[in-house]
């Protein structure tokens, strides 16, 4: 696997050290709330899970399983519901926990689907962000890093579902998406 990578973009130290600011400033801001974390299956597994860690408040944790159409690095637009929240989300803070922001498409859709079940808050903790591919403008409270245009694979995040066990953010060999 290691002889597919051309470079470690983000080390799993810088990611852990963003994690855990995220992470205090979450515990600040929602203290005696009780919000609830919702991880978007399955590329934010990874950072929902030390995220989670780096809270030190009551929270609880939902799962949500969304698919864009597309290619492997492409996102069309279309967004299915793979697996919906088991929980009732009315009247509770909802923190979407996404590990990156790209096009903004996904959670376009998804804030807005949140939306309309009367969240009594509804904000988003993303890991990254290529802030100059949106295409929908998301307002995100919570950001670990900008990071430039380059598909990245590793910690949680796949090209076609490999490489998520990686534990950096790593840039792939430009001949692996050749083939
Ligand atoms: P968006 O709808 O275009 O913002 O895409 C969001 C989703 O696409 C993310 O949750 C990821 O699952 C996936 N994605 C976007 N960029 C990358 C990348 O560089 N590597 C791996 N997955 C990505
Ligand atoms: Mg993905």
């Amino acid at each position: 696997m290691r002889e597919d990578i051309l470079e470690i973009m983000i080390t799993s130290d810088e990611i852990a050290e963003k994690t855990s600011e995220l992470g205090k400033l979450i515990s600040h801001d929602y203290a005696g709330k009780n919000p609830l974390l919702v991880c978007i299956l399955k590329g934010s597994s990874v950072f929902m899970a030390d995220l989670l860690r780096t809270i030190d408040i009551e929270c609880n944790i939902d799962f949500m399983c969304v698919s864009s159409y597309g290619s492997a690095t492409e996102s069309s637009g279309m967004v299915k519901i793979i697996k919906d929240l088991d929980t009732n989300i009315q009247d509770r803070h909802v923190i979407i926990v996404e590990d990156i922001l790209d096009s903004g498409v996904t959670l376009f859709f998804l804030l807005e689907l949140l939306k309309d079940r009367k969240p009594k808050s509804l904000d988003v903790c993303t890991l990254l962000s290529k802030p100059t591919r949106r295409i929908r403008e998301v307002p995100v409270k919570y950001k670990g890093m900008d990071i430039e245009d380059e598909f990245v694979v590793g910690y949680g995040l796949d090209y076609n579902e490999k490489y998520r066990n990686l534990k950096d953010v790593c840039i792939l060999k430009p001949d692996i998406y050749a083939k």
